[in-house]
């Protein structure tokens, strides 16, 4: 199994906000980097944000704190964008960063089992799901992680490390020297639902959603009061919408259901919205309109 020095080429699923953001940290801390991603135009947007990102942090130079290979051009040729998982074949990570379903993502272990190397690591960017149950799928678990990034991940400075029950002290410390690598603070989490952020910060949205819902206040005065209340950069639920409105419910779902109590049963009008369609700035309409 590859030390974190070792780690010379990285698989990324997922190319949507999390999946571009990582697969930037990963090229500019000199690693080859394979972007997959279901649909082509989501590999389009992501090379264009990822170029985008990249010049904005040169420009201001801030691309050191990658290490030695920082060059911003060299940095966007290590990224190649692929189209089946078999091109994944020779990573030594995977980091998936596809839909919060965990069926969906136990059916892409499946597959990354049989394609990948045997001594491959493989990693979940979930929010909230149990990585014990993805390794299971797996005949491979004790190099099965959690390695939850926060957005927009070239900016925001943890990593959220999350042991499944098998995974091994060797590949915990792979990941973690890995993550140091990317330019991360660490946090580690026991495999509970949510984990430790999101266990904490999904009911705070929730109660956001609620107090709009059963008309505390307006969406602005919300937002307005937490972020001058409590020096929070972006009020509730402008950050519900930045981080998707879908992932949010996923994520509370995950914890009603993992948890069992009814404080974390998610607001009717997020659930409104989600099947409105409303998934936030990603859609360009959440709670706010982004048009
Ligand atoms: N790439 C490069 N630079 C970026 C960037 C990106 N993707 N996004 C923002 N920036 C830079 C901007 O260029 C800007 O730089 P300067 O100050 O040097 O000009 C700086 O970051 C601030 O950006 P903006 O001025 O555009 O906007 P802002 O001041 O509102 O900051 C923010 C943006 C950093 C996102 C800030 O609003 C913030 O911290 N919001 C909260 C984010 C947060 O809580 N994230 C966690 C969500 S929960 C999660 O991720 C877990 C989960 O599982 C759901
Ligand atoms: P997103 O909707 O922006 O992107 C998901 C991408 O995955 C899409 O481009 C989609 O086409 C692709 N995809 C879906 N199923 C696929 C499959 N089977 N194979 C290949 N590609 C597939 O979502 P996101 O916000 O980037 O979230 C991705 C993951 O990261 C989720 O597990 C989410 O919980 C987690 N996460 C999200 C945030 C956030 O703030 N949005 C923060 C931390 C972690």
């Amino acid at each position: 199994m590859a030390t974190a020095s070792e780690i010379a080429a990285v698989g990324v699923i997922g190319a949507g906000q999390m999946g571009s953001g990582i697969a930037q940290l990963a090229a500019a801390a000199g690693c080859a980097v394979l972007l997959l991603d279901a649909d082509s135009a989501a590999l389009s947007r992501a090379v264009a944000s990822i170029s985008a990102s990249l010049r904005r942090l040169a420009a201001k130079g801030q691309l050191s704190q990658f290490g030695p290979q920082t060059a911003c051009e060299d940095s966007i040729k290590r990224i190649r964008c692929v189209s089946t998982v078999q091109d994944l074949r020779d990573a030594d990570l995977v980091i998936e960063a596809i839909v919060e379903n965990e069926d969906v993502k136990k059916q892409l272990f499946v597959e990354l089992d049989e394609i990948t190397k045997a001594s491959a690591i493989l990693a979940s960017n979930t929010s909230s799901i149990s990585i014990t149950r993805l390794a299971s799928a797996t005949k491979r678990p004790s190099q099965v992680i959690g390695m939850h990034f926060f957005n927009p991940p070239p900016i925001m400075k943890l990593i959220e490390i999350i042991r499944g029950a098998d995974t091994s002290d060797e590949v915990f410390a792979a990941v973690k020297s890995f993550s140091e690598r990317l330019g991360k603070s660490v946090i580690c989490s026991q495999d509970y639902p949510g984990f430790i952020v999101n266990r904490i910060l999904m009911p705070m949205i929730n109660e956001a959603f609620w107090a709009l819902y059963t008309g505390v206040a307006t969406k602005e005065d919300i937002d307005t009061g937490m972020k001058l209340g409590t020096n929070h950069p972006m009020g509730p639920l402008q950050l519900a919408d930045f981080i998707g409105l879908d992932v949010c419910l996923s994520v509370l779902r995950v914890l009603h259901n993992g948890l069992g109590d009814n404080k974390y049963s998610p607001c009717p009008l997020l659930v409104q919205y989600v099947d409105a369609g409303r998934l936030g700035k990603k859609r360009g309409l959440g709670v706010y309109s982004y048009a």
